[in-house]
């Protein structure tokens, strides 16, 4: 993919350059011509924004890009400039660190993407020259993670069941000589994966469990995602406005695909396992029903309170497989709970984890990275919300509060404390446009997870 960034160019370019509020007041004192021309145009230097200079002949001469208060461009600063700056080449005006590079980069690559699968755009995006001292191999391992995830996630159910989201992984596997097995319908019982088969046998498109693995030295690393290719509620139906979106409840897979691409692509040196429980959480005649009480890959027994909180029966089976084989980390992403969008909102991932140097580590990324996730307990006391009088749990709390925190800890039972385990509740989804990051699919955590792993194999 080449993400708009291009090598240098014979073409002609137009330089761009950086102006913060305090010194386009600045240069307004020294009555600089360009300074007045900005200002005359209600230039005010905001973070992102951008104000074109014109050249004597009528063309353009450069174009400023605010920083707001801030003294380097920021990730996003310059990510929705492909899509809004006029058609043409671009280059940066002066020398930047080679952090602040690929920084730079990064957002522009990322800030690229279209879903173009159902609709070809005939807009042509303006293309950056890449920048000195970019970081190429990082920007576009990153990027295609990126990318690949939110096309995943916006393809809608009817063209992303689970046999095209098994497709997508044993793709990605093709690319790198990974190695992808797939365990499909009534095989899932045999396999031992019970409640995986439980949740996606209503559908004509059979559960599966996609088991992908790649390199073969460094820490073992597995991922896990809930890969629910459209979540109907089953029988627990949900109401229109509450199912619209959920052709996304898959988004945990396409972060762990993402993630996978990402680090497949940079090489990094561990044991990568990825798991993805793909299953569409259908009604039928056949359906699980409210009040079933299922098996599980552990052989813990689950009492069924709610269809719809099927995206922790899945994941149980899968966690379950992911703790046999004692990596030295797992990490699961999943669109699990309403709740965690009620406690953090829409665009801050909440993170479990059972592992406090792990957890600190993850946030500490995710700060550096902007790309921010915030920790939430795993609070023991109120795993007796799960206790069922006739099986060995319950698959929701009976009370309306700490969803999110109930479902980290159903998943914890599955877990156990002998493996590092983070769980990230996501959104998956942006629900408004801003520059670099449209209305749509979108990887939250991705980056800081990456850059985690990339700090332990290092
Ligand atoms: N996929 C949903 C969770 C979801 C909903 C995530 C909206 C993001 C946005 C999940 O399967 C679900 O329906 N969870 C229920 C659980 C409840 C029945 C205990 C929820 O959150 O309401
Ligand atoms: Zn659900
Ligand atoms: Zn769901």
């Amino acid at each position: 993919m080449s993400f708009q960034l291009i090598e240098g160019s014979a073409e002609q370019t137009i330089p761009l350059f950086f102006i913060n509020k305090k010194q386009l007041d600045e240069s307004l004192q020294e009555s600089g011509l360009s300074a007045i021309w900005m200002t005359a145009n209600n230039f005010k230097a905001g973070d992102g924004e951008i104000c074109t200079i014109p050249d004597k002949s009528g063309g353009i001469d450069s174009v400023a890009i605010g920083l707001g208060d801030r003294e380097v461009p920021g990730i996003w600063t310059m990510a929705g400039l492909s899509h809004s700056l006029p058609q043409g080449v671009y280059t940066l005006k002066e020398k930047q660190t080679s952090e602040v590079a690929t920084e730079i980069a990064l957002g522009w690559a990322i800030g690229s993407y279209c879903f173009t699968r159902y609709k070809q755009s005939d807009r042509v995006l303006a293309s950056l020259v890449w920048p000195d001292k970019v970081d190429k191999q990082l920007v576009s391992s990153l990027a295609s993670g990126v990318h690949l995830t939110r096309d995943l996630i916006n393809t809608p159910s009817n063209d992303m069941g689970p046999e095209e989201l098994a497709t997508a992984a044993s793709q990605l596997a093709g690319e790198f000589e990974a190695e992808c097995n797939v365990i499909v319908g009534d095989d899932l019982l045999q396999a031992n994966y019970p409640a995986i088969y439980e949740v996606g046998k209503a559908s004509d498109r059979a559960p599966r469990l996609i088991d992908f693995r790649w390199g073969d030295s460094g820490p073992k690393i597995t991922l896990v995602g809930k890969g629910v290719c459209f979540d109907t509620g089953g029988l627990d139906l949900k109401s229109a406005a509450g199912m619209l979106m959920m052709k996304k409840d898959m988004g945990g897979a396409a972060h762990v695909l993402g993630i996978a691409a990402a680090i497949m692509e940079s090489n990094l040196a561990c044991q990568l396992r990825v798991l993805i429980p793909a299953v569409e959480n259908a009604v039928s005649g056949n359906a699980f029903r409210p009040s079933d009480v299922i098996k599980t890959r552990k052989g813990l027994t689950v009492e069924i309170g709610n269809t719809d909180a099927e995206g922790r029966l899945v994941l149980c089976d899968a966690l379950a497989e992911a703790v046999r084989t004692k990596p030295d980390l797992i990490i699961d992403f999943a669109t699990l709970t309403g709740a965690a969008r009620v406690a953090l909102g829409t665009d801050l991932p909440a993170m479990f984890c059972n592992d406090d140097k792990i957890a600190d580590s993850l946030r500490k990324h995710s700060v550096e990275c902007d790309d921010e996730v915030w920790r939430m307990p795993l609070h023991k006391p109120y795993r007796k919300l799960l206790d069922s009088k006739i099986a060995d749990l319950n698959n929701i709390s009976g009370g309306p509060y700490g969803g999110a925190i109930t479902a980290a800890l159903y998943l914890e039972e599955f877990v156990g404390n002998e493996t590092s385990w983070a769980h990230f509740d996501v959104m998956a989804y942006n629900t408004s446009s801003r520059p670099g990051r449209p209305e749509g699919g979108e990887a939250m955590g991705l980056r800081a997870v990456y850059s985690m792993i990339k700090e332990m194999v290092n």
